[in-house]
């Protein structure tokens, strides 16, 4: 590392160490003197330029994912909004039903990630004003109408769940003995385009009733979407925070981005499994004639040859290539380079999914111009 490239930020921090002792130090200098112990002695002065840029991206897509999951949980999931048994006789209960059909405990999970989310977004903040950096705050942008479908608090949303398009390259990415920081790339496990992730309204609780499961086909689609978008964004969380840790500074930094972070990959993990499950039996095969969606048994009929890269069962990532191709191949999380894990890789993928339709350009530009400043971040030594 050329320690040259940023003497900005080490003239940052120098001027913080002066300005600290003189001025807001006094504290920490007793604090310093009674530990007796300097390599334990932690800073906790004012961030690096660069660690603060990433904290205000992760921060601004923590956000973003609180926004989203909590339109999840009002509607799909269980606990504070929604009733702990899920009536099979209340149409506003059959979003939570086709959940459920994924995983019996899928409205939980909806929940807790919910939860989770919220949590990132307000320690990220708070701990950003707690090290004198600036949080961040998209109130101003809340702008957009929701679901109007029963159990929507109706109010307004950052992100659009209505209309998108959710990559599902990251089924097959992960199943495949390629890496696509080594330049592989891979085809979509299945076409998702221009679909709603949420019930949009009431209407969107009624479809076919399908035998092999409970609900009906409609909602099913919908819930299966979901199933796909969950594991969209909770995998680019996890490439997200790992690319991010490594250009982190302070240590102090690194704890929040690799526990957080690792705390993405519990996330991603489930959804992997609850994806799966939407395209196997007894969920699958179905057609809902509503949206025109269908989604084949994946392990009967699977979209892509060789089976194995749609595998269902294949929930944990499947051994591939890394750093070098000569090397053995190991499973690992992918990607973790700038180019397509990065702040700006992140925010142009949620832009291209259609999370932000109808939102101004002016949000578009504040996350573009934070991630952009987060990708500029450099690590060096302290
Ligand atoms: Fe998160
Ligand atoms: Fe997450």
């Amino acid at each position: 590392m050329n320690n040259k490239r940023i003497s900005k930020d080490m003239l940052d921090r120098r001027s913080f160490v002066r300005s600290g002792l003189l001025a807001g130090g006094a504290a920490m200098s007793v604090g310093l003197l009674a530990d007796a112990k300097p390599a334990q002695a932690r800073e906790r002065g004012r961030l690096t330029q660069g660690d603060e840029a990433i904290l205000r991206f992760l921060a601004a897509a923590e956000l973003i994912e609180a926004d989203l999951w909590i339109q999840y949980a009002e509607l799909g999931g269980i606990g504070d909004n929604q009733p702990v048994e899920i009536n099979p006789n209340q149409p506003m209960n059959n979003y939570q039903i086709a959940l459920s059909n994924l995983d019996g405990d899928g409205p939980q999970y909806i929940t807790s990630n919910t939860l989770d989310e919220v949590s990132h977004a307000n320690f990220l903040n708070a701990y950003l004003e707690s090290r004198g950096g600036r949080s961040v705050d998209f109130s101003e942008f809340t702008t957009l109408p929701g679901s109007t479908a029963d159990g929507s608090s109706r109010t307004k949303r950052l992100t659009n769940l209505m209309k998108l398009n959710v990559d599902t390259s990251w089924f097959v990415r992960y199943r495949s003995a390629t890496n696509p920081d080594l330049g592989a790339t891979f085809p979509q496990a299945i076409t998702l385009n221009n679909v709603t992730a949420i019930p949009r309204n009431n209407a969107d609780f009624n479809g076919t009733t399908n035998g092999n499961f409970p609900g009906n086909n409609h909602i099913q689609a919908i819930a299966n979407v979901a199933a796909f978008h969950f594991g969209m964004i909770e995998q680019g969380g996890t490439s997200l925070y790992a690319a991010m840790s490594k250009k982190v500074t302070d240590p102090e930094v690194l704890d929040v981005t690799l526990a957080i972070g690792g705390d993405e990959i519990a996330h991603f993990l489930e959804w992997v499994d609850f994806a799966g499950n939407g395209v196997q039996q007894p969920v699958a095969p179905f057609t809902d004639a509503i949206s025109g969606l269908t989604f084949p048994d994946f392990f009967n009929n699977p979209p892509l040859q060789p089976p194995s890269l749609v595998q269902p069962s294949l929930i944990f990532p499947v051994p591939c290539e890394f750093i070098d191709s000569n090397l053995p191949r190991v499973s690992v999380i992918r990607p973790i380079t700038d180019k397509f894990a990065g702040a700006t890789a992140a925010a142009q993928s949620l832009i291209a999914s259609g999370l932000f339709i109808g939102q101004s350009r002016r949000f578009i530009n504040t996350l573009l111009g934070m991630a952009a400043e987060a990708d500029a971040a450099v690590r060096f030594a302290l």
